[in-house]
């Protein structure tokens, strides 16, 4: 996890504009939305300088959100959680289709606020103002589960917001999901990478956006391969595992953009725990399981051997009783 220390502001007007500048108004920004501040303006510009191509990778992200909600939906999950929603739009999720019941969940109360005017009187779609690092706050929230059954399968959506979190938050938060999921729901997850901007240059160009969201409330963190697709835990990753968004399910949307390799995506599912084996070691390892047939054959034999000289016994004992003899053999006459 590449991680930079928070930048103390070092003069008044960047002080008050560090105080204004969020992640969500940022993020606003990259996808041309109009919710972001001047300040906000201003890191945006910082953060594209510093990852050059970001503005297409969050276009990327939204295609991504938006093919692996129709994985679900064929899969027959209609509800979902959608965790670190950022600024809603028409085109949000709840918009997909009229069967879905969604929550939208962020901690920034002006997205929870203007989310609130834009979703208006739908009924099935809603937005509270949580923060996931208090997941109980989040999954026992009655504005949540007012709409969402969790005995049912359901769709979690953590898009570009485990990027936030640190390894131990997001355990935590990973660890109360998946106990409260049920068998057949989906956790699904965008993560921002440095794997595909490998060069000294460019990590050090990159280290100068950390710098930005260093200097909000919520600085941000890169991961590797692994480390995303630790973050799944023991969930199911569904194929074709964690991979840059080009590479996930294009088919469901055919325009869906360029790769710029700033993200990570991957969905995944939790299955019902496979029944043990009865001992699991003997399949394992063929010596063993011919220890474990020639046993069984030795114990077939002694079973055999037993039931030999008891029927002997049985026989025996009825000609015993029966008072039969067998004849003398007859005197030679030599
Ligand atoms: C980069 S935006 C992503 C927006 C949206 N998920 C998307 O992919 O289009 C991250 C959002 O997560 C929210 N966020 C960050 N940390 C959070 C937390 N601990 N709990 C809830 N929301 C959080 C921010 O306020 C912001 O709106």
């Amino acid at each position: 996890m590449m991680e930079i220390m928070p930048l103390l502001p070092v003069d008044e007007e960047s002080i008050g504009a560090a105080k204004r500048t969020s992640v969500a108004g940022i993020y606003d920004i990259l996808i041309d939305g109009s919710n972001g501040s001047a300040a906000e303006q201003k890191a945006a510009a910082e953060v594209q300088t510093g990852m050059p191509g970001v503005n297409i990778a969050v276009k990327e992200n939204i295609s991504f959100t938006r093919r692996c909600v129709k994985y679900m939906l064929q899969r027959g999950v209609t509800q979902f959680v959608d965790i670190g929603s950022g600024f809603l739009t028409t085109n949000s999720i709840h918009a997909l289709d009229s069967a879905m019941k969604v929550v939208y969940v962020d901690k920034d109360p002006s997205v929870v606020e203007k989310g609130i005017e834009l979703l208006g009187t739908i009924e099935t779609a809603t937005i509270i103002c949580a923060d996931i690092r208090q997941p109980k706050d989040v999954l026992e929230n009655l504005g949540l589960t007012r709409l969402i059954d969790f005995s049912q399968p359901v769709g979690i959506l953590m898009m570009y917001v485990a990027c936030f979190l640190k390894d131990p938050e997001i355990a935590s938060v990973m660890s109360s999901i998946t106990s409260t999921i049920c068998d057949d729901s989906f956790v699904a997850m965008t993560h921002d990478t440095l794997d595909g901007h490998n060069g000294t240059d460019e990590k050090e160009k990159a280290a100068k956006a950390l710098e930005v969201y260093a200097n909000t409330s919520t600085p941000l963190y890169f991961r590797n391969h692994k480390e995303v697709e630790e973050i799944f835990g023991g969930l199911q990753i569904v194929d074709p595992g964690v991979v840059f968004p080009h590479e996930w399910h294009t088919e469901l949307d055919p325009k869906a953009p360029e790769a710029t390799k700033w993200l990570y995506c991957g969905l995944a599912k939790k299955s019902p725990s496979p029944l043990p084996a009865r001992n699991p070691q003997i399949y394992a390892n063929p010596m063993k399981l011919l220890t474990a047939f020639n046993q069984a054959a030795l114990s077939g034999t002694s079973v055999f051997v037993i039931l030999w000289y008891f029927i002997t016994f049985l026989v025996q004992s009825f000609m015993e009783v029966t008072n039969v003899s067998l004849p003398e053999p007859a005197a030679s006459d030599d």
